[in-house]
Order: C-alpha cells, then structure tokens, then sequence
C-alpha cells in the first residue's frame, strides 16, 4: 500500500491506472476509521482494480465553534486498517498541500444545503463539495463510495455530480451500526459511558417512527412528533433537529406523504456537547 501526500503524486499514480484500463474506487474520509469506513472500502475492493482511500480532516467543512482541532486522529491505526482491506493506496495531504497560501475557489450547491444539517452548520456543505470536488480532480476514480449515515451530504454530493457532469458513479453504502443500533461515527468516542448508553435513543426514535409509517401513519408532521418524543424521554439528550423529507429534495413533508414517494428520517441530537447525526431511508 503506497502512503501518499503529493497531489501530483496521487494524480499520476491514478492516471497511470486509467491508462492500464484499470478501474479506480475512490472512499473519501476524515480518518479515526471504523467498520461503518472499511465496509465502503470493501465494497470499492470488490467494483474496481484499484481503491484509494483518502484521509484528510477538511479544516473548510468545520464551523469556528466546531470540533476541528479536536477532531480524533490516529493515523498509524488507519494505516493498519486500510492495508488489511487490501487498499492500494492513501492519499493524506496537508491541509498546506490541499490549501496552499493562495486557494481561492469554492463549490457550491445551492437548494438543498441551506436545510438539516446546512441550517445547523452555515458553509459545513460548501466546505465538503470544495474538498470533495477536489479529491474527484486528483484521483479520476469511476467511482466513489459514500455513507448513507451521512445522508444529506450524499443528496448534496450526487446533485454537485450531476450538475457539474463529474465523469464517475457515486456508489452509497448502508449504514453500519453496533450492536444496540447506534450508528457508527468517528465521533461515538466523545461520548462518556452514561451518554453512550443514552445515544442508542436516536435508533429507537427513528425505529418507532418507521414502525408507525408501516402501520399507516404516512403524515410528516406525526413521524416528526414521534422522534422527538422518543428523544425527549431520554433525559441526557437534545434535540437539535428531527425530520421527515422528501429523500432528493429534502423539503419537509408536512402533511402526507404522497404514495410512491420515499421519506428521509432524520435528526441531530446533542450528548453535552457531541453531536450524533442518524437517519432511516423509508
Ligand atoms: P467521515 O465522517 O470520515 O466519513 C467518511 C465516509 O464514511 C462518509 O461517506 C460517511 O458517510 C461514511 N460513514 C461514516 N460512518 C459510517 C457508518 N456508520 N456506516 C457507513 N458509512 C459510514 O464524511 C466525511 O468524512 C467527510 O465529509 C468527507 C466526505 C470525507 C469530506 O471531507
């Protein structure tokens, strides 16, 4: 497994596979990784010749307030990871490398960044398609592997695809959760042994309210009042935002939900001051 730093490195090693007609799989992530990272680095394993996994904690998607600094960071463990999964190479640039003195250019989609998490963390997307974008110029994969965890951030990824004609496939990948259903997160490790036992509450609520949709209850605004009640039982936690879309657009259903459309259940809830996102795709 090569360890890699250069842009113009890692875009030719890339190129010289595409030259070779092999096909390249690309999975982005901010490293401290966990089975929930290895299963799209598996799955890119099992589509491609080639899998790049990229490690960059993105200082542009982080808030003034937010965890950047802290943000957990093992390097030499991800190594290990990754070489087990049979990946060919890391690309881990310095955030000097990815933004030197005179960057100066954004990406931005517009429409569906402004809401959920958007509404919650003003210029988190605009920070992730930037980086994201680049990360496609660098390594040319034909695919690229992205969590349903993070569920607006792949509704805000695939509409930057489309839109701007990236030439690659982005592949989404179920969620993957321990044991009592809480979805795995680099950030779980924030949380102390009474409020990683509370944080199973975001998986209950949204297993209540997908359990109510399949017995009929098909109005957004009755799933909404579900959620939160289950979170509000649960004394430990705050509710930031609990929701239920329209999967593409994610605009709020406020009375009911049309036959034939899907519905994103979603939330942010905060453990003092972790906050844990998860979501059902109904
Ligand atoms: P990060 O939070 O490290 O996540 C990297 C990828 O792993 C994302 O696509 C995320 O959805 C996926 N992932 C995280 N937890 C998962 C789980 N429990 N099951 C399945 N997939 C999971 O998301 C980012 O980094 C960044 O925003 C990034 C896309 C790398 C851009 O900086």
């Amino acid at each position: 497994m090569e360890l890699i730093s250069s842009i113009t490195e890692m875009a030719r090693i890339t190129a010289n596979w595409r030259n070779a007609d092999l096909q390249v799989g690309l999975a982005p992530t901010m490293g401290y990784l966990h089975e929930g990272h290895l299963s799209l680095t598996n799955r890119a394993k099992m589509e491609n010749d080639k899998v790049v996994a990229s490690i960059f904690v993105n200082p542009l998607q982080f808030g003034p307030k937010e965890d950047f600094s802290r943000y957990p960071r093992d390097l030499e463990k991800d190594l290990m990871l990754l070489e087990s999964a049979g990946v060919d190479a890391v690309f881990h640039p310095t955030s000097q490398e990815m933004y030197p003195e005179n960057f100066n250019a954004s990406v931005e989609v517009l429409g569906i960044t402004d809401v959920l998490e958007g509404a919650q963390r003003p210029g988190h997307f605009k920070g992730v398609t930037t980086v994201v974008a680049k990360l496609f110029n660098i390594v040319s994969p034909h695919r690229a592997y992205f969590g349903q965890k993070d569920a607006q951030q792949v509704a805000v990824i695939k509409k930057m695809v489309r839109d701007l004609n990236f030439p690659l496939e982005i592949i989404i990948c179920p969620t993957l959760r321990e044991a009592d259903g809480l979805a795995m997160s680099s950030r779980n490790v924030y949380l102390n042994a009474d409020e990683r036992k509370a944080a199973t509450v975001l998986y209950h609520a949204l297993a209540t309210a997908k359990a109510a949709f399949e017995n009929g209850s098909r109005q957004g605004n009755a799933l909404r009042k579900i959620m939160d009640a289950v979170i509000s039982s649960e004394p430990l936690a705050k509710t930031d935002y609990v929701s239920a879309a329209n999967p593409e657009n994610l605009r709020e259903y406020d009375g009911l939900i049309p036959t034939g459309y899907g519905v994103l259940l979603s939330m942010a809830v905060r453990f003092g001051s972790t906050r844990l996102i998860d979501n059902f795709q109904l």
